[in-house]
């Protein structure tokens, strides 16, 4: 569901008539509420954090003046949204609760006021505040039974959460079990959530992949806590903090709030290491503005600061209303947004040849940092928020990572803007960009001769499963490429000793060394040839099946280059092969269609580099032809690679996950649950020695 619009009103609280207040308390409770399902239920905030906030205010301040109007759905009384369909619920024996929000100085001041007035402590009696930071993330409660984890769920609307207690296993840092000065039963609460480096990195991953782009590390964290799918959590790189309890089963052997930070440290669990404890106003507002100047290099997001009466019997003293408790409040930051307009989109290429849009903005300062670039991710996320050159845009620090454009002003969009057409053609190298099939992502087709991605691709090329070239590291390579020794894979054959003495780390045993092992190559298999190209999804399987198939570097070669026409018969044998799909086709024949790249591989052949043809090996007398062998734990007589190479050779089928139809399951020390599934299903299962004598 959409939230509706805004509509709170311009008039002033105090000027509000009492008929105007109901028909604003009524609208209110409905807004608050959508946006609340967007925030909670389905991890996608239709407004920012302030403006949400201000919503919450206006009800409250409006609820002070009349308080007879409070209305039974007040959004006052309630916290987050109602758990969603989908989990089995869980009902918190204490209720997960919010905090009160302070935004100006002398908010924080009034709070302990209040609090001095409420305890009615004399003037010299100081109120000792544990600070932490407010970390912005999903919060969670997990149970502990005599020590051991039983159920974890989300806070949903403060009573009832959602079970995810699988989900929550899946997170190493939380303990299973915790042992020592243990309350027979304790919930431990905190907060989920992801550094904000791993949601960059998560973010690129899901962009290649087309799979959902996340606004902001909140919500990346909060989408994979909250999957039904606990395998799919468990792919996701999210971490916790721990900084509160709910019901305990009995005595509390803490005394304050600092304790039972120190406690939840030697039960095992993470803990914010910036916890202190301040006594004055004067020293929580200076570590207010001391973890603000530190917050962009922060590993993860933080939306403000919490205080926290630190005597335990002062809280339960202080106690709670409606939804937050009188003891804490949280201090927050001033959003990470700002308005500004977007001037080019730029199209950068990364090292496999992905077409990445940035967009380049009118230098703006977002939350003190100077922005003027956004990624933009891929070509869908432009389309989905239809995103234009000469638009003005809200911008969103989102972790101080990339910057990210959240959302397109339309109203200030000018008439003449057209939509932005992705380029077919790589900027670096002019080449065909392709995108491939399946998925968001655009490549470049210039392959090797990309300077973008010719040093990857160099690197590629000289790699152990290609053509294995030792003592050429990924520094040299860069090096040599950029004094334009080596550009193409053909000039490390063409590699003299007075092109590279003199260099810095080069002696003359290292450059023997290198020239040997270069040498050595001149003549690799033909699958080592097709791997080493670099072509996209050409992986050591597909380039083995290739070599296969069609036995020689030329048949490959012609034939790759007659299934540009699709109606060929080599287009047909091409996509006919098995495991060989029409995205995999649609890369190999955007390779050749390419001169560049039809100019590196004659340049190869000039330089006197061969593949050896594939000859099919009589497998008439094999003794593990057709059969299906898995290989598991350590080999300790060949090497993995060159067993499953063997195992090939003789004809088997090598597979990696044991199944009804494998025959064969070669186990060595340390096999795991290969092993156990092979026992399971009764696959037979040979030790390595009676795998070499089968095979003789
Ligand atoms: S204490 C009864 N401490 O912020 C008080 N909450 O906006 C329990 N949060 O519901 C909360 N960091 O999900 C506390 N260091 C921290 C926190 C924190 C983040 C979350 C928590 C809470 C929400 C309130």
């Amino acid at each position: 569901m959409t939230p509706p619009a805004l509509t709170t009103r311009d008039i002033a609280v105090a000027d509000l008539t009492e008929k105007q207040a109901k028909s604003e308390l009524q609208s209110l409770a409905k807004v608050i509420a959508a946006h609340d399902v967007a925030y909670y239920t389905q991890d996608a905030p239709a407004v920012s954090d302030a403006d949400y906030d201000a919503l919450r205010q206006r009800n409250d301040a409006i609820e002070k003046r009349f308080p007879d109007l409070v209305r039974a759905d007040s959004p006052s009384k309630r916290v987050g949204a109602a758990a969603g369909g989908g989990f089995k619920k869980v009902n918190h024996a204490v209720p997960m609760l919010s905090l009160g929000n302070a935004f100006a100085d002398e908010d924080v001041t009034d709070f302990v006021e209040r609090i001095r007035r409420f305890l009615d402590l004399g003037e010299d009696e100081k109120v000792e505040m544990l600070v932490e930071p407010k970390i912005d993330g999903l919060s969670f409660s997990a149970r502990y039974e005599h020590g051991r984890l039983v159920t974890a769920a989300t806070r949903g609307d403060g009573a009832v959460g959602e079970d995810i207690t699988a989900n929550i296993k899946t997170i190493k840092e939380i303990p299973d079990l915790i042992m020592g000065d243990v309350p027979k039963a304790i919930e431990i609460r905190g907060e989920v959530y992801m550094t904000k480096s791993d949601f960059q990195a998560m973010n690129e991953r899901q962009a290649v992949a087309g799979g959902k782009i996340f606004a902001n590390p909140r919500n990346a964290a909060a989408g994979s806590l909250r999957q039904l799918d606990s395998k799919i959590t468990a792919q996701r790189p999210l971490k916790a903090f721990t900084y509160a309890w709910g019901a305990v089963e009995g005595a509390l052997t803490w005394t304050t709030q600092w304790e039972f930070v120190q406690r939840l440290k030697a039960w095992g669990f993470p803990v914010n290491p910036r916890a202190v404890v301040r006594e004055s106003v004067a020293g929580m507002l200076e570590e207010y503005q001391k973890l603000g100047s530190d917050r962009a290099g922060l590993a993860y997001d933080i939306d403000g600061i919490v205080y926290k009466v630190n005597r335990l019997d002062w809280q339960k003293r202080l106690g709670f209303v409606s939804r937050a408790p009188r003891w804490a409040i949280a201090h927050k930051f001033s959003a990470e947004r700002a308005e500004t307009r977007l001037e080019t989109i730029e199209i950068q290429v990364g090292r496999t040849g992905a077409l990445t849009p940035v967009a380049q903005l009118t230098p703006v300062n977002v939350g003190g940092v100077m922005v003027s670039r956004a990624t933009l991710h891929n070509e869908d996320e432009i389309a989905r928020k239809d995103i234009r050159v000469g638009d003005t845009v809200i911008i969103q620090r989102a972790g101080d990572v990339i910057p990210q454009v959240v959302e397109v002003k339309f109203d200030k969009r000018p008439k003449t803007s057209k939509a932005f057409a992705f380029p077919r053609k790589c900027p670096v190298c002019g080449s065909l960009a392709v995108r491939e099939e399946d998925a968001a992502v655009t490549r470049c087709t210039g392959g090797l001769v990309c300077p973008a991605q010719a040093v990857e691709r160099l690197r590629h090329f000289v790699s152990r499963e290609a053509f294995d070239i030792e003592g050429l590291g990924e520094k040299s390579i860069e090096a040599f490429f950029a004094d334009g020794i080596i550009k193409s894979p053909a000039d490390l054959f063409k590699l003299t000793r007075d092109k590279i003495a003199g260099r810095e780390g080069w002696g003359d045993k290292s450059i023997d060394n290198l020239l040997a092992a270069i040498e050595r190559r001149r003549s690799v298999s033909l699958e080592r040839f097709i791997f080493g190209l670099g072509i996209p999804q050409v992986g050591q399987a597909t380039a083995r099946l290739l070599a296969h198939h069609y036995g020689s570097l030329d048949a490959w070669e012609q034939a790759m280059t007659a299934a540009k026409d699709e109606d060929s018969d080599a287009f047909r044998e091409l996509t006919g092969i098995e495991q060989v799909g029409p995205s995999v086709a649609t890369d190999l024949i955007g390779f050749f269609a390419e001169k560049h790249n039809r100019d590196v591989l004659a340049a190869l052949r000039k330089a006197g580099v061969t593949a050896e043809d594939f000859v099919r090996p009589d497998t008439s007398n094999s003794p593990i032809a057709g059969k299906t062998v898995v290989f598991t734990g350590t080999l300790e007589k060949m090497g993995r690679n060159e067993a499953k190479a063997g195992a090939l050779a003789l004809g088997a089928k090598v597979a990696g996950s044991v199944s009804k139809k494998t025959d064969y399951v070669v186990a060595g020390p340390g096999a795991g649950s290969k092993l156990k599934d092979a026992e399971a299903l009764g696959v037979k299962v040979l030790t390595e020695d009676e795998y070499l004598a089968l095979i003789g």
